[in-house]
């Protein structure tokens, strides 16, 4: 019985087996690299922030599913000499694609022109990589919107165009030497300066430039320390001088700012209105909590996915999907780039977004 079922199986996977073999040879020209078993070097800045161990695994395993090995490493502790070195050391070792998610996007212009020599070819993931020719294209989020969503999400929550304040605000944005925060910054920006213009929106602190804003390495533990400095600089408490909101660009940032004002005394009930970004789960938490009040939901798994097309079109010689050639210029020109769209997360839709979505077990948020 058991034979004779198996051997019309058989035939019929021999079958598609050949059929899929003759496209894969007709659509690459040359046959599927991806089959011929292609060696990809992944680069991501730490396994510090949880964002970047699920773009790491991401990528780890859609590469490996569409047949590529991988070489993953991580820059300990956002350490650029470290990440330097290892990217030299899968240069030397031959990889066919690099993909880097930069710690500091200026200082990559050396090792990546050995790469450039070796005719390897570069995708900028989530980072822009500065100042260098060897970057082929670059995969990201829109970053500018991720900034304009938190702009506006405090524009309404606080009722901006229609009350007249003042409110009081204060700003975060993350390392000086991340790319990303010359579009988060100004994004939130396009916003909200034309109310701390007209006086609606006050910074006591009147830190309102990127670099005064900015949080080396988007410490946690930093931007705790510099909300500490400015909840006791300008008396900032739930019975004292009030504290309406606070835009920060992420969630590590956000949550060092959460953590100082709980400490400082303010509960869920006169929370300021903190922004934040990669829906973390110790923020998600934050949100459920009461204690953040929205974050910008980038799926990584869709970042990922749009990485691997590209190095798939890459190998077999083809044009990946683009969706911008105007906003990312590295300072050698612009770099071809496909933009995903963020998603605003709040206690409103978390659950479908972050859970029902298969981002998130239940248990991870609520255990
Ligand atoms: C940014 C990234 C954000 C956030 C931050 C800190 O470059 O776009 O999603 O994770 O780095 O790692």
């Amino acid at each position: 019985m058991k034979k004779k079922y198996f051997r019309p199986v058989v035939a019929v996977m021999l079958a598609i087996l050949l059929v899929v073999g003759l496209a894969a040879c007709g659509a690459g020209g040359g046959g599927n690299q991806a089959d011929d078993g292609g060696r990809i070097g992944v680069s991501m800045p730490t396994r510090s922030l949880q964002r970047w161990n699920q773009d790491g695994e991401n990528l780890q395993r859609l590469l490996e599913e569409a047949g590529f090995e991988v070489d993953l490493q991580f820059g300990g502790e956002n350490e650029v000499p470290v990440q330097v070195a290892q990217i030299e050391n899968m240069i030397a070792s031959g990889v066919d694609v690099l993909i880097i998610a930069a710690i500091d996007g200026d200082s990559l212009t050396e090792v990546l022109a050995t790469a450039e020599e070796a005719g390897i070819p570069v995708i900028a993931y989530d980072r822009l990589i500065m100042n260098t020719t060897a970057v082929t294209y670059y995969a990201t989020f829109d970053n500018f919107l991720v900034g304009e969503m938190q702009g506006r999400f405090i524009e309404e929550a606080l009722d901006l165009p229609n009350q007249p304040g003042p409110f009081y605000i204060e700003f975060f944005t993350g390392d000086p030497g991340d790319n990303n925060i010359n579009f988060f910054f100004p994004g939130a920006m396009s916003i909200l300066q034309q109310y701390l213009d007209d006086g609606t929106l006050v910074a006591l602190s009147g830190q309102t430039d990127i670099l005064q804003v900015a949080t080396p390495g988007w410490s946690t533990e930093a931007a705790q320390a510099r909300m500490e400095n400015l909840i006791s600089m300008n008396n900032y408490s739930p019975t004292g001088q009030q504290l309406h909101a606070v835009m920060c660009s992420n969630d590590s940032t956000a949550q060092g700012v959460t953590n100082a004002l709980v400490n400082a005394g303010f509960t869920a009930d006169n929370m300021p209105i903190i922004t934040g970004q990669d829906c973390d789960i110790i923020s998600v938490r934050n949100m459920v909590a009461g204690l953040q009040a929205m974050s910008v939901f980038k799926d990584t798994r869709t970042l990922a996915a749009n990485v691997v097309e590209m190095v798939i079109a890459i190998m077999e010689g083809n044009e990946p999907p683009i969706n911008d050639r105007e906003n990312y210029d590295n300072g050698t020109g612009i770099i071809p780039t496909f933009l995903s769209v963020p998603v605003v997360g709040t206690i409103e839709n978390y659950r479908e977004l972050l859970i029902d979505s298969g981002y998130y077990t239940e248990d991870q948020i609520y255990s």
